[in-house]
């Protein structure tokens, strides 16, 4: 008879950072595509006109507040990855989607949910590695440009405010503050299609594997049979 094991996989502060991020993503994309076009929810039925209502300036705060916590949640985030005494995985986040060899085994298994053949050495195997790759790299220029606008308005009578002179190289890198717009809006998308790949290939692993995959983000353990 299988005897089912667990194994502690994630820990309390890695599972943190996942649900804050979630959670951050979930609000930031809302209020963004509010703020790009204010389709729905002004304060007072009747008139639609702008000084009679105030909730860009909510939304917009609200877009900020969890702008910052997404910020420290990526920061926590990167600092796990190399400092973590038991989960540090910068090796496999920017390296083992390389490994070529297994990209076809890889790609076979989240098309048939067939239990994977390769055993895993690293954390990650390849697909998962590049998607979570793309993840932080995607978060760190959502953070630049966020910033970037955020700090769009604050010259003062003496020039540039102390902020926007240090991200003003980005401005100059996009060519302007129109395409650090565009970026911004972009990444959102690359966000959302992230978000759809995610859970399908969380989804293939709870199915092809039965190690309680999806519930491990939640009790930090999944199964490994004997
Ligand atoms: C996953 C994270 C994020 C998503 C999905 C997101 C999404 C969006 C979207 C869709 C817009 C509208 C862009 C447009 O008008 O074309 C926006 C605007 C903006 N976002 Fe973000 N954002 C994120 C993170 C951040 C962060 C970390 C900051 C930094 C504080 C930030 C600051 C801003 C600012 C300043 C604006 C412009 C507001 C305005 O023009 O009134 N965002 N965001």
């Amino acid at each position: 008879m299988n005897e089912v094991k667990m194994h502690y996989r994630w820990t309390v502060a890695r599972r943190l950072i996942h649900w804050t991020t979630f959670i951050c993503i979930a609000v930031l994309t809302f209020t963004g595509f509010y703020i790009a076009n204010p389709f729905w929810f002004i304060y007072s039925p009747g008139t639609r006109e702008a000084y009679n209502t105030f909730a860009m300036a909510d939304v917009r705060f609200i877009h900020f507040t969890f702008g910052f916590i997404f910020i420290f949640a990526i920061i926590m985030r990167l600092y796990y990855a190399f400092f973590s005494r038991y989960d540090a995985d910068w090796k496999s986040l920017l390296f083992e989607w390389f490994n070529i060899k297994e990209w076809k085994t890889v790609l076979t298994y989240y098309l048939t949910f067939k239990p994977y053949g390769v055993p895993i050495k690293s954390k990650y195997n390849p697909l998962q590695s590049l998607f979570y790759f793309l993840f932080i790299v995607a978060c760190i220029f959502q953070i630049i440009s966020g910033l970037v606008m955020f700090t769009m308005g604050q010259n003062t009578i003496r020039g540039m405010s102390f902020m926007q002179t240090i991200l003003y190289w980005f401005v100059n890198l996009m060519g302007g503050y129109a395409h650090v717009y565009d970026l911004h809006r972009l990444l959102t998308w690359f966000f959302i299609v992230f978000f759809i790949g995610h859970v399908y290939m969380i989804l293939a692993h709870d199915v092809g594997d039965k190690k309680g995959t999806v519930s491990s983000m939640i009790s930090g353990y999944e199964a490994e049979k004997e």
